[in-house]
């Protein structure tokens, strides 16, 4: 993103309510993958590169506010991963090969608990719900993306966070010789993304094992990846190897690549214009011409009081 080249669902007859449609489906979805009847939950992946563009089970078309599905083949095949590539196109091929399994995920710093966890572990302890979420890359597109996961809050009550945790800080897995990207010296590896210890907690703020009733898959974050709706895509952090509760304030890889560019909140403002692209409109994939944008991506009711009386502008 900087000076490169820039590169929701259950059978019908479920009724989702606004919030209904955050509760999802779980059981049946869990049991569903867990139980044979799709793809396994240990991060191996059947599409080799994302080679099927079969979409596994939703519970519906659209989101809460009516916006259509981002088709499969889209969503898997149009992404940032810049520990493979700093193109979009091709990154499945690129990653196919990833080793996801097995995968641990250290859960630590200011905890009275800390732990690691595997793949398999996190998908029994804290059975996968389906949610519908916007995704808006600051780049001005977005999708709307039916993902399998599950609260980060019920992660971190888990471990038992410190009374002097502020900040929850995340870790990619940092391996050269699988990730190409990162032999090159334009960033300083691993990629690292940090939220606000409340952000964490938010019910909306998801880690995810699924898209489409599928595990996800390497070039989306596989096999887990973090999930914030109402932030810009990239503090959405993929493959993640580790989580830390500290006190201050976590730097960002886009902090430290760009800090005139990239600030630590990074939340959906259409009136706050990044130094590249304007933030006003986005387009959406597979659709035509632009749509406006909404303040924290459509999820102001769930979010806005995380941020009273801070300045809405020191968004980068
Ligand atoms: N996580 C890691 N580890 N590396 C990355 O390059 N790119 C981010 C984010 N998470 C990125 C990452 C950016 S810029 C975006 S927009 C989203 O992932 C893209 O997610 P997608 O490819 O699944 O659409």
């Amino acid at each position: 993103m900087i000076n490169i080249n820039p590169s929701e669902i259950t059978p019908e007859y479920v009724y989702y309510s606004r919030r209904d449609f955050l509760v999802g489906i779980s059981a049946l979805l869990a049991s569903f993958m867990l139980f044979g009847g799709c793809r396994r939950l240990d991060g191996s992946s059947e599409l080799p590169g994302g080679g099927s563009v079969e979409p596994g089970q939703v519970s519906g078309k659209t989101d809460e506010l009516g916006d259509a599905l981002t088709d499969y083949k889209s969503i898997i095949s149009y992404n940032n991963f810049y520990e493979f590539s700093t193109g979009k196109e091709g990154i499945g091929e690129l990653a196919k090969d990833f080793k996801t399994s097995p995968w641990t995920l250290s859960v630590g710093g200011l905890v009275n608990k800390p732990r690691t966890f595997d793949i398999d572990d996190l998908n029994r302890i804290f059975p996968p719900e389906e949610r519908i979420y916007r995704l808006r890359c600051v780049e001005g597109w977005s999708m709307v993306i039916p993902w399998l996961g599950f609260p980060l809050a019920k992660l971190l009550k888990e471990v038992e966070p410190k009374s002097e945790a502020k900040y929850v800080r995340f870790e990619s897995l940092y391996d050269p010789e699988q990730m190409p990207g990162q032999r090159s010296g334009m960033f300083s590896w691993p990629y690292v993304e940090g939220l606000r210890l409340d952000e964490a907690m938010n019910d909306l703020t998801l880690l995810t094992t699924g898209i489409y009733g599928k595990s996800i898959l390497p070039q989306n974050g596989a096999p887990i990846r973090l999930v914030v709706p109402w932030k810009y895509g990239f503090k959405n952090i993929k493959s993640i190897v580790k989580i830390d509760l500290v006190t201050e304030m976590p730097t960002s890889l886009w902090m430290a690549a760009a800090p005139h560019e990239y600030g630590f909140y990074a939340n959906v403002n259409p009136e706050v214009p990044h130094p590249r692209w304007p933030q006003s409109s986005e387009r959406r994939i597979g659709e035509f011409g632009r749509r406006r944008t909404i303040i924290f991506n459509g999820y102001a009711e769930e979010v806005a009081y995380l941020y009273q009386g801070i300045d809405l502008r020191k968004f980068f």
